[in-house]
């Protein structure tokens, strides 16, 4: 049987405390394979981007998606094998985004994974992308081990959580509507930018003045938690009403990225802030996801806990936006702890943050 081979297989990784593992991420608009050694060491990580196939519709097409990863998977599996010097055989173990995200994107990397483990008759280890995102701070930072809190900000979360072991997390607060990454991306249709809005406000807003708006702050119930949709439709009025093309459009993307900035900054502080006072002790802190790419979020996140004496991490910019060496990592810890998948493992896009 697979699952006794696999299992057995997976055990005698665990007690060596070793493995080289094959990562596969499909679950939006990145293509990508890595092969990851012991949850730390990139020996490749291969990312083909759909960004050009998405961009004349403003957006990701999940049927382009799923289209696009069937043709490039095979390819971007091989050349990351490739790139690692290695070979299918020698891989110990298979790993695969298996949620949350587009499931159909979520599948063909699931499938793939699967034949691959099956065919191999290696463990397949399922990943779930948070989990993934937090793990790309363990790829750029070697001496980073928990407890830590961390900023999740991507297209589709925001969240803080404390990791309180490897792939143990305690969700301390999150969005209550829109994720950072989405109020950015809508932020920047009301701007007239490009697909991917989110990096394109970050660039235009580099020369612009924060001052420029006032925009609103929101209160949310739960001390933690975040809401955008204020503020998104606040900026939607300001179009409307002619006020936006009143002021430099730089003006108005350094405005509206402050106003996202800000309250994630300081709630992530607040937050890590009182886990410490549970804990009695420091905790550090770090950032996590496509939005961690952010300029602005970057500078005042190292400014702010700089100045409060904290350890703090960030993932290089190449590991914060979706790629396979952070699925990698956080397969490593999950395969340690006897997290394996079986032939029944199924996409799942709404897999919960409890679920990892
Ligand atoms: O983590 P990610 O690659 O995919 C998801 O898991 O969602 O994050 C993509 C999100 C998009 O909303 C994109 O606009 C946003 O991250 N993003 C940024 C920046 N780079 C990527 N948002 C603001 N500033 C950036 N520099
Ligand atoms: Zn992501």
């Amino acid at each position: 049987m697979y699952i006794d081979d696999a299992r057995a297989r997976a055990e005698a990784l665990r007690q060596s405390g070793s493995a080289v593992i094959l990562a596969i991420e499909t679950s939006c608009d990145e293509t990508s394979a890595a092969v990851i050694r012991a949850g730390r060491d990139i020996l490749s990580n291969v990312v083909a981007t759909q960004i050009p196939l998405h961009r004349r519709f403003g957006g990701v097409v999940p049927e382009i998606a799923s289209r696009a990863h069937v043709e490039s998977i095979n390819t971007v599996i091989d050349q990351a094998i490739g790139e690692a010097g290695t070979t299918l055989d020698a891989v110990d173990a298979i790993a695969v985004t298996a949620g949350p995200g587009l499931v159909g994107a979520l599948l063909i990397g699931v499938n793939t994974a699967k034949a691959l483990a099956f065919a191999l008759r290696k463990p397949l280890i399922p990943v779930h992308h948070i989990d993934a995102h937090i793990s790309a701070n363990y790829l750029a930072h070697l001496r980073l081990e928990p407890p830590f809190v961390c900023l999740i900000v991507s297209g589709g979360h925001s969240h803080i959580a404390l990791c309180e072991a490897y792939g143990e997390y305690r969700l301390l607060g999150q969005t209550l509507d829109d994720a950072a990454g989405e109020a950015f991306d809508k932020a920047a249709r009301v701007l007239g930018l490009p697909y991917p809005g989110g990096p394109a406000l970050d660039a235009l807003a580099e020369g612009g003045n924060a001052g420029a708006l006032t925009l609103p702050r929101a209160k949310t119930e739960g001390e933690y938690n975040f809401s955008f949709s204020g503020l998104k439709t606040a900026f939607i009025q300001l179009k409307r009403k002619g006020v936006l093309d009143a002021v430099r459009p730089e003006d108005a993307a350094a405005s509206f990225r402050e106003a996202v900035c800000q309250p994630l900054v300081g709630k992530t502080i607040a937050a890590a802030r009182e886990a410490n006072g549970d804990r009695g002790e420091r905790l550090p802190v770090a950032l996590a996801g496509g939005v961690a790419a952010n300029a602005r979020l970057r500078e005042l996140f190292a400014a702010e806990t700089t100045r409060r004496g904290m350890r703090m991490y960030m993932p290089p910019l190449s590991l914060c936006t979706d790629n396979a060496a952070m699925v990698g990592s956080a397969a490593y810890y999950q395969l340690m702890r006897g997290n394996i998948a079986d032939m029944t493992l199924n996409a799942e896009p709404n897999r919960a943050l409890a679920a990892i």
